[in-house]
């Protein structure tokens, strides 16, 4: 069964940025891409777990802070070095001004 998680409201995040989101122990980054899309990765860098969403969103990548790896946010694919293994990524919904994410 889908578990939808309300992480923020759309006018939280401006085109090409990065919100954090805290769910119990889990952490996650709520990206909004320059076409206005919303994605949602695991919040920390699967290099040496730096919270991506202190990072920058450039077009479609998000890149790390700490060692400037990047990753393609709405694949999870990694696409700059150190940045290496493949980032989680869950599904977004919107309803009305709430963003969702599904943990299933
Ligand atoms: Fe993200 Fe190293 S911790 S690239």
């Amino acid at each position: 069964m889908e578990t939808l998680i309300r992480a923020c409201s759309v006018s939280d995040i401006e085109e090409e940025d990065v919100l954090r989101f805290d769910h119990g122990d889990r952490t996650f980054a709520i990206i909004r891409s320059p076409e206005g899309e919303f994605y949602a990765t695991d919040g920390l860098c699967t290099h040496e777990k730096a919270h991506l969403a202190e990072g920058v969103v450039d077009n479609h990548d998000i890149e790390c802070p700490l060692h400037f790896g990047t990753f393609d946010y709405r694949t999870g694919d990694p696409t700059g070095a150190p940045a290496c293994v493949k980032l989680k990524i869950y599904q977004v919904k919107l309803q009305g001004n709430d963003v969702y994410i599904s943990l299933t």
